[in-house]
């Protein structure tokens, strides 16, 4: 039985009070909280068998790096990769697209070729191939979204062309919400050789996953967006593609041997792994699949799904008009993740609003996305992202919290003003 009130027992944190009012974390799109479970199994390493890995031949060394391999064998069974060795553990989503960019773009793109991207994309998925472009002399072409928060499929239908080497897309949009017809793109692409890249950052986290029935080529996600701690990431991808790569970032174990003149790369997905690896983090992500496996990541799905109808229900009935949420309105084609605005009030505000009168932790800015904002006329959002532990009584509260803004609205304004002058990056 899937039981949020259960799982929250989990998590110490959630205990929090935030400014006189128990927190309530509607941030997990940008990081999650981590259970009791991960957080002992990363205490447990340094505690008992903290070691370098693959460099020794004492007990410690052989147990880390026994751990860690095993940590690859639970990421591969977890997404359905076809062997442990298709995993390569790096710091997080950015860079295992950064990896993709460098490593398989630079050796294989040449003057003329095309990428296709999407207005959707988060800036990690987006600008390490622009970077690439600007060493390639590669065209990148951009897939547009509907009024309703949808890509456009009859984009990538023109997009897409005998040129195309690679397309590149967010399984689901972080801003939006939106789950991505993944196959669509894939049949697509495959047609005329080009590779998918897809990025997962959102979408593992929250749903089954299985790279093998999606027919992808590489796959991106980040730990501490599932549970795990930060600065370890994943990138899975086929064995043919990682095979021809070439490392981009070498150093310690990416070798077989060196000579003065010559090196052989070590196998996959070692050369890849360039340096003392974060071996704690992965040990650390490898106790959070667990942990979601435990719990099932269809049941987080519908979960999810049950408090975005809920929220959509609630800021109809209690918000009407003052109220404007962006991305699809049909939960089947969404995540968790609900951007909004409120009529006449700066994001930042509402979430300065939400955080120091309600202990509502929420995120607003324009999210990594700023080309998604620009295309829907938008200086910022405000967005609340769910996850495992969120409550229905919890997705109530902002509701009425954000009435209470709403109604008050020009004292808000006048108290937190003053607040958001100061904001480093205001477009976040
Ligand atoms: C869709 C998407 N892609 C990539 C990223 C980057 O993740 P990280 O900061 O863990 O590299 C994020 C983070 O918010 C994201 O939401």
């Amino acid at each position: 039985m899937f039981d949020p009130y259960e799982i929250r027992k989990d998590f110490p944190i959630l205990e929090r009070v935030i400014n006189g009012r128990k927190l309530i974390y509607f941030d997990n799109a940008a990081t999650t909280h981590k259970p009791l479970p991960v957080i002992e199994a990363i205490r447990e390493f340094y505690i008992k068998y903290n070691a370098n890995i693959h460099r020794g031949l004492h007990t410690l060394s052989q147990e880390a790096s026994e751990k860690y391999e095993k940590a690859h064998e639970t990421v591969a069974k977890f997404i359905n990769a076809y062997s442990w060795d298709e995993i390569i553990f790096c710091s997080n989503t950015t860079d295992a697209l950064n990896i993709v960019a460098y490593a398989w773009g630079l050796n294989n793109l040449r003057e003329g070729d095309e990428v296709v991207l999407t207005v959707m994309d988060h800036h990690s998925s987006m600008l390490p191939w622009r970077n690439i472009a600007k060493f390639k002399k590669i065209k990148i072409k951009y897939v547009d979204i509907t009024n309703d928060g949808y890509l456009k499929y009859s984009d990538f239908e023109k997009l897409i062309t005998e040129r195309t080497r690679v397309v590149a897309f967010p399984i689901m949009s972080n801003v939006l919400g939106t789950i991505n017809d993944v196959k669509r793109i894939v049949k697509l692409a495959h047609e005329v050789g080009a590779i998918v890249v897809a990025d997962g950052a959102q979408s593992v986290p929250h749903m089954p996953t299985n790279v093998r029935d999606l027919g992808i080529d590489f796959l991106a996600f980040s730990g501490h967006k599932m549970l795990g701690p930060t600065g370890i990431g994943v990138l899975w991808g086929k064995r043919e593609l990682l095979e021809e790569m070439m490392p981009f970032k070498v150093g310690g174990d990416t070798i077989k041997d060196v000579t003065l003149d010559d090196v052989i790369w070590h196998d996959v997905p070692w050369r890849f792994e360039a340096g003392t690896p974060n071996i704690a983090g992965a040990i650390g992500l490898e106790a959070a699949i667990k942990y979601l496996q435990k719990i099932g990541l269809q049941n987080i799905r519908n979960h999810e799904k049950q408090l975005v109808e809920h929220t959509f229900k609630l800021f109809k009935e209690e918000l009407g008009d003052e109220v404007t949420i962006y991305g699809p309105r049909n939960p089947n084609d969404r995540g968790g993740v609900i951007s909004f605005n409120i009529k006449g009030l700066n994001h930042h505000i509402v979430g300065r609003a939400l955080d120091s009168l309600f202990g509502i932790a929420v995120r607003t800015g324009m999210h990594c996305a700023h080309p998604l904002h620009y295309r829907l006329g938008l200086k910022g959002t405000v967005r609340a992202s769910y996850y495992l532990y969120n409550t229905r009584e919890e997705v109530e509260e902002l509701v009425n919290a954000l009435k209470f803004i709403v109604k008050q609205k020009e004292n808000i304004e006048a108290i937190f003003k003053k607040d958001i002058e100061g904001i480093i990056c205001p477009t976040g």
